[in-house]
């Protein structure tokens, strides 16, 4: 099987994640920076089409506040870079999480002049990703929550992050950008307790906004399992209600802390599940995603530079290994069969006939006093065969 990446599959990855040092909250950098111009030209050669990144990951933060002269010099580099490999930028983010003056918050900040930064900082990000080409703009608010409840007005920190993501879609439609925004929820970590946790949160939240077909969702696969919650049915919601914008895909070993490990290396037949529905969408129909497939994972920390090429280059081919096993499932005729038996197809047809009204319903003797309910609760269901079929297409074994 040849699991080699092309541009056709889409694969991105931000520039944070292969530049990690990889110091953490218990030890030092073990690695030396690596310079995002170098990056850019290992990821193309790797296969990657294109590269995310955060404001601060490109011109550093005292730069990018009071050198124009050099942020346009570190830019200019950048768009070589570019240029040069034909990576585009399909999305951009901006760091509001790693300054002190972000430590109690962003946009939701108790203090008024911490949000009014933060919002020029995410303004002037917006305008940089449109002019590269980026489609989407993530916002994954880190610093946004609490260890004390008592801390926060979550009334008014709620509206003020409305205020804040209203302000972004009126910039984005008054300057006619073709950019849409992603939020990216997170249970915990760097806060306490993030405000818009779970994918279902911020679904919600994004029907209350004042442009709400300009803001979807990023889930990332950690996150959701973080907190305990099923990622395949956390993005297969987005997708249902069209808010499916982004992906973030990486590995997760249960409920701990964030791993940011691998796609695959955590739970595997979850990663399976991901990548069946996003490459073949529901069994039924309905909406299919084509955005980018996005890496957001660490290096581990054990790993040297060559490590970290290494480890880009298994995030994509653990995708694609699970993308064939995908479609050799779909079409095996004892998925089929194991499917047909599960009654999976069925529940694409409406629960009413065409035409049929409540009242035919109500009406209806088969549906009620002649129903067999016994009948009905008495057959298996077979989903043992299927998630056996399901585990030996993974392994590549048992066809
Ligand atoms: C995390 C997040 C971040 C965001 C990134 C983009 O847990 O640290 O996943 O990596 O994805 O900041 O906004
Ligand atoms: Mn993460
Ligand atoms: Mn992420």
């Amino acid at each position: 099987m040849a699991l080699e990446p092309t541009r056709d599959d889409q694969f991105s990855f931000g520039l944070w994640t292969v530049g990690w040092p990889a110091a953490d909250p218990f030890g030092a950098a073990t690695r030396p920076p690596i310079d995002p111009v170098e990056s850019i030209h290992r990821l193309s050669e790797l296969g990657a089409y294109g590269i995310t990144f955060h404001d601060d990951d490109v011109v550093p933060f005292e730069v990018g506040l009071s050198d124009a002269a050099e942020r346009d010099r570190i830019l200019g580099r950048l768009r070589t870079a570019l240029d040069e490999t034909g990576m585009s930028v399909p999305m951009v983010t901006t760091n509001l999480f790693t300054h002190p003056v972000f430590k109690e918050g962003a946009f939701t900040a108790n203090d008024r002049g911490v949000r009014r930064f933060a919002l020029r900082k995410a303004f002037r990000q917006l305008q940089l990703g449109a002019e590269l080409g980026a489609r989407t703009f993530v916002m994954w608010g880190g610093r946004e929550g609490t260890e004390v409840d008592a801390a926060k007005d979550l009334g008014a920190a709620l509206e003020r992050y409305r205020e804040a993501v209203d302000l972004l879609t009126t910039y984005i439609t008054e300057q006619g950008l073709d950019m849409r925004i992603a939020i990216e929820p997170k249970p915990n970590e760097p806060r306490g307790d993030i405000l818009l946790p779970t994918v279902g949160h911020a679904i919600a939240f994004t029907y209350t906004l004042e442009h709400p077909h300009l803001v979807g969702v990023n889930p990332e696969v950690g996150h959701e399992q973080m907190s305990n919650l099923n990622f395949t049915h956390g993005i297969a919601q987005a997708l249902a209600q069209e808010k499916l914008f982004h992906v973030d895909l990486n590995g997760q070993n249960g409920p701990k802390f964030d791993q940011d490990l691998i796609f695959g290396h955590g739970n595997v037949l979850s990663a399976f599940s991901t990548v069946d529905l996003l490459e073949n969408g529901f069994p039924g129909g309905g909406p299919t995603y084509d955005g980018p497939r996005h890496f957001d994972y660490k290096p581990l920390r054990v790993e040297d530079v060559d490590g970290v090429w290494e480890s880009a280059r298994a995030n994509m081919r653990t995708y694609l290994a699970l993308k064939e096993r995908a479609a050799a499932f779909r079409a095996d005729p004892r998925v089929q069969e194991a499917l047909a038996t599960a009654k999976v197809t069925e529940l694409a047809q409406p629960t009413l006939g065409e035409g049929e009204t409540l009242a035919d319903l109500a009406a209806d003797r088969s549906a009620f006093e002649d129903f067999d309910a016994e009948k009905a609760g008495s057959y298996g269901y077979g989903h043992v065969a299927l998630a056996q079929l399901a585990l030996e297409h993974l392994l590549g074994v048992g066809a």
